[in-house]
């Protein structure tokens, strides 16, 4: 199958590329080589490669500098979003696409639905949202992944900045009364890989937006603690700092994050791929950084 990955170089791009490369046909570009905000750019690589699917994992990421950095987040979150649905439209391909729980404002008290109503609460997940919606007005044939908390071997993430905050300090803040679903990012891309090659066998899948994250909530401070506690069993660090709670007041940022943004896993049953079992996960990344 012929598979056209955007984003190569992130957390998702690279553990994509580790599932799927030895089986499938994958052109894949980092940002130098297919700036999905540049349309004309879109429509020549995709021209040239005339793949069976197109898997998105390009975003700016960036949550906090997005507050200042808007333009440049909805050019990649939007508009970069919208450039490669109409490629796609003009080949009748389907396009896989990742989101995210800053969709929605964390006010919840219940895990959010895919169809729950969205409030982002800052310009990243405004943009992620916008993407989301530009896709749907272009395209029928897609599939919206919204995850959370994306962790890897790979880039910068909350789990690598863990480890290397323990080898540097003997005690750590660590916010309290955020709660979300820590995902491996090596999960979510067997999830994409499932789909890509369901749409392979039977031309055909259940179109739509969905949840895909880790399957047990955590707050911020408690995936820490998960993280100190099997970063020490496997001999990552060799002491766990002085973990103390403290609250989203205590540690302002520039971008509001919401307080609860746990996702309902229920309608991933339609979809056939299985959920991610976080901690499991975290294990084998941990046996990768040691
Ligand atoms: N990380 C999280 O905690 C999290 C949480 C919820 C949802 N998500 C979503 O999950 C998906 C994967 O995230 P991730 O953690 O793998 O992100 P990541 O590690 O930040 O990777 C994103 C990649 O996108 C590329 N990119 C940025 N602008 C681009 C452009 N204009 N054209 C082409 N590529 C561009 C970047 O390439 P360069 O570095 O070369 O610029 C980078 O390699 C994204 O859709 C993200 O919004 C992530």
């Amino acid at each position: 199958m012929r598979i056209l990955l955007t984003g190569k170089n992130g957390q998702l791009g690279r553990c994509f590329l580790d599932v799927a490369s030895s089986e499938h046909e994958i052109y894949d570009f980092g940002s130098d080589q297919l700036n999905i905000s540049d349309p004309s750019q879109v429509a020549e690589r995709i021209a040239q490669v005339k793949p069976d699917i197109i898997v998105n994992a390009a975003a700016y990421t960036a949550v906090d500098k997005a507050e200042e950095e808007s333009e440049r987040a909805y050019a990649v979150n939007e508009l970069g979003v919208k450039y490669l649905a109409e490629q796609a439209v003009l080949l009748d391909i389907p396009v896989i696409h990742v989101s995210t729980d800053y969709v929605f404002d964390g006010k919840a008290v219940m895990p959010y639905l895919p169809s729950d109503q969205t409030n982002p609460r800052g310009v990243y997940g405004a943009s992620k949202l916008a993407g989301e919606k530009a896709l749907a007005v272009v395209t029928t044939k897609y599939i919206v992944l919204r995850t959370a908390w994306v962790f890897s071997e790979y880039g910068n993430n909350f789990v690598k900045s863990m480890i290397r905050l323990a080898k540097e300090r003997d005690s750590l803040n660590v916010v309290a009364d955020q709660y979300g679903c820590p995902t491996y990012a090596g999960d979510l891309a067997v999830a994409i890989k499932e789909l890509c090659e369901q749409y392979q066998s039977q031309n055909e899948l259940p179109w739509g937006i969905y949840h895909y994250c880790g399957d047990t909530p955590a707050s911020w401070h408690g995936f820490a603690r998960t993280i100190f506690a099997l970063a020490k069993e496997r001999g990552v660090i060799d002491n766990i700092p002085k973990l103390s709670a403290i609250s989203s007041d205590q540690y302002p940022t520039p971008a509001k994050r919401p307080e609860y943004s746990v996702l309902n896993l229920e309608s991933l049953h339609k979809l056939g791929v299985q959920k991610s079992q976080w901690i499991d996960s975290l294990n084998q990344v941990l046996i990768r950084l040691m």
